[in-house]
């Protein structure tokens, strides 16, 4: 026998009180009509100071999805889990022409591996002072042109500079905004970022921009410090590992189709337009 354990819908006795237990609730009543009448004519407490409005809590028909909480976006100065770097200022600009840069990046194997054939246009999108601005106008001849995109009007100015003294007339400079580097819609054959993705302030509008300059068949480069290296002298928020620069790309419309590991401290990592 379970009686007294049972739940009370099996326990029908239970429905009726006893003659005594309603008597004791009868005389509580009153007790407890007063006791309303005390909380409802009390000045409003300093927790609900108009009174009127109760805690949410209290309301059991409020729809779950009244109180769910939104997910939190992503906190500002980050993408996909990354802090973004800061801008490199115009002031370092001699830091990009540095002797020991040649030792250190190995722009010849670079330029190499990237193959600009004659005549294509080349989108060199950070291109600072024009370090790799200069060898893709060489790169591309005469026939072809360099596009060269940057943030800073000082840095274009010095790459102006440099173009003129290098005696090239191929090179169109633009002014970027953080989401838009400023290049020719489906005009690029290649776009080339050498230590400047990370920086991107707007990553999402730029990926779109760049996606949207590939020309046909068109590529574009990312050289970026090797984030899994710790022998690479870097600042961590200045290098980036394959793994992340994937994470950020494929889902925007990008695919990897070439990856050169032959630099001494970078990775070169090649997307085309994804079908
Ligand atoms: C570290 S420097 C690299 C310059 C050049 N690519 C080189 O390798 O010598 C980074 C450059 O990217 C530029 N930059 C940063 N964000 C940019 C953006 N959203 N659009 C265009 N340029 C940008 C900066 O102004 C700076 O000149």
């Amino acid at each position: 026998m379970h009686t007294l354990d049972a739940p009370t819908a099996v326990r029908p006795w239970a429905a009726v009180p006893p003659l005594a237990a309603v008597l004791r609730r009868a005389a509580v009543l009153p007790l407890v009509a007063l006791g309303v009448l005390a909380v409802a004519c009390a000045e409003p407490s300093a927790a609900t100071p108009h009174g009127a409005e109760p805690p949410p809590s209290v309301d059991p028909i409020a729809p779950a999805a009244d109180t769910a909480v939104p997910p939190s976006p992503a906190p500002e100065g980050t993408f996909e889990g990354r802090t973004i770097a800061p801008t490199m200022s115009h002031l370092g600009a001699d830091w990009l022409t540095r002797p020991e840069r040649i030792t250190e990046e190995d722009p010849d194997a670079l330029h190499a591996a990237l193959a600009v054939r004659p005549g294509q246009t080349a989108c060199d999108v950070g291109a600072g002072n024009g370090y790799h601005t200069v060898r893709l106008a060489r790169g591309v001849g005469p026939r072809g042109r360099v596009v060269a995109s940057d943030l800073q009007p000082e840095m274009l100015e010095l790459l102006r500079e440099r173009v003129a003294a290098e005696g090239l007339t191929n090179v169109v400079p633009v002014a970027a905004t953080d989401g838009d580097p400023g290049l020719p819609a489906g005009g690029c054959d290649l776009i080339l970022l050498v230590d400047v993705y990370h920086e991107l302030a707007a990553p999402e509008a730029a990926l779109a921009a760049m996606r949207a300059a590939l020309a046909r068949g068109g590529r574009i480069a990312l050289v970026e410090f090797r984030g899994e290296d710790p022998a690479v002298p870097i600042k961590p928020e200045h290098k980036m590992t394959v793994a992340q620069v994937r994470r950020e790309l494929e889902p925007r419309g990008f695919r990897l189709a070439q990856r050169f590991d032959g630099l001494p401290w970078q990775h070169l990592l090649v997307f085309e337009r994804a079908p």
